[in-house]
């Protein structure tokens, strides 16, 4: 029998490809950068699944493209707002993603990089490697304390709640937003469901944890940046475009906010000659909150299991568009 036809648009954990190799006829893109949009289209003509990655933009072209025989896009990240859901769902092709397995990997960095921006430990370092240490000084890289401070987290999905525990080792106080109010008890956790303003106003650390939509682009704008406290942190490990740029740029330079920390970044990946980079109170990694080798492993199997799963027929563990599966017109033989 034929085996289906799998495109892989970068290299993952090899452990997770095994099973892939074994039920398919698998081609992977083997550069370390991207396929670029045409090169993309190319390599999905006729296949029957492909595992992509947030920096692969899969729309209905794409999809088109592909072909009718395309079953299920199978994207290796919990985010999935580089591909078009709707025109997915209106093809009846599945989209599966991979939300649990790098909830605490992602949630360790969020709450790294507040401890980085409060206590000043990327400056320090850098003040360090440049020969500049000379003695210990009352006055020298002084920050701001994390214990007993306000924590703001916007979208109190898994990662924000793993977020708050962190927090609450901290003796932290936890006020989170959810734009779909819900109420979140976690145990021997204080968090209180406010506001944005409130929130914005009354935090110390604005950490950001909610999905990217037309909704919640520039959620985070000039007038937020505003309502924050001069000296609050803003840390986001979710997707740049969450938070406008230019203005987080302005309030940053203009010390309307004290401090970004960013795992992500809009545009990204951020260029070197980026104004945001001139600035002495922002610390910016390359979108590693889920980079750990563990993390890393099980996004590769569960993409993997949500791929073959749909390719078998059956019901696959996580799907990003779900209504798919309750179409009739989508049922198959
Ligand atoms: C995701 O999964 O959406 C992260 O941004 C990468 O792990």
């Amino acid at each position: 029998m034929k085996k289906p036809r799998v495109f892989v648009s970068r290299r993952i954990p090899e452990a997770s490809l095994r099973p892939l190799m074994q039920e398919c006829d698998v081609e992977i893109w083997e550069d370390e950068l991207p396929p670029p949009y045409e090169k993309l289209l190319e390599k999905v003509e006729g296949k029957d699944g492909i595992i992509s990655l947030l920096t692969d933009r899969i729309d209905a072209h794409l999809m088109d493209v592909a072909g009718p025989q395309l079953k299920v896009i199978s994207q290796y990240a919990v985010g999935v707002d580089n591909i078009d859901l709707k025109a997915a769902t209106d093809r009846c092709i599945v989209v599966g993603h991979t939300p649990g397995v790098l909830t605490e990997s992602t949630a360790d960095l969020a709450f790294g990089l507040l401890m980085a921006a409060a206590r000043r430990i990327v400056e320090g370092a850098e003040y360090v490697k440049a020969g500049k240490w000379r003695t210990w000084h009352p006055l020298l890289l002084l920050g701001n304390d994390v214990h007993g401070a306000t924590l703001g987290i916007v979208g109190m999905g898994r990662i924000g709640q793993a977020v708050a525990r962190r927090a609450a080792g901290f003796g932290m106080k936890v006020l989170y937003y959810n734009r779909t109010p819900k109420r979140v008890e976690i145990p021997n956790v204080d968090a209180r469901q406010v506001d944005l303003e409130t929130l914005l106003r009354e935090s110390d650390f604005v950490s950001i944890h909610t999905p990217l939509t037309e909704e919640t682009r520039h959620m985070i704008g000039r007038r937020e940046l505003a309502m924050m406290k001069p000296t609050a942190v803003l840390v986001n490990t979710a997707r740049g475009a969450v938070v406008d740029t230019d203005a987080l740029y302005e309030a940053l330079k203009d010390g309307r906010i004290g401090y970004a920390a960013l795992d992500v970044t809009d545009p990204e990946p951020l260029p070197s000659d980026h104004p945001l980079l001139t600035l002495p109170n922002v610390v910016v990694v390359p979108h590693i909150g889920s980079a750990s080798t563990t993390a890393r492993t099980r996004m590769g199997d569960l993409a993997v299991a949500n791929l073959l799963a749909v390719l078998n027929g059956k019901r696959p563990p996580h799907v990003a568009n779900p209504d798919v599966l309750e179409r009739p017109e989508c049922r198959r033989a």
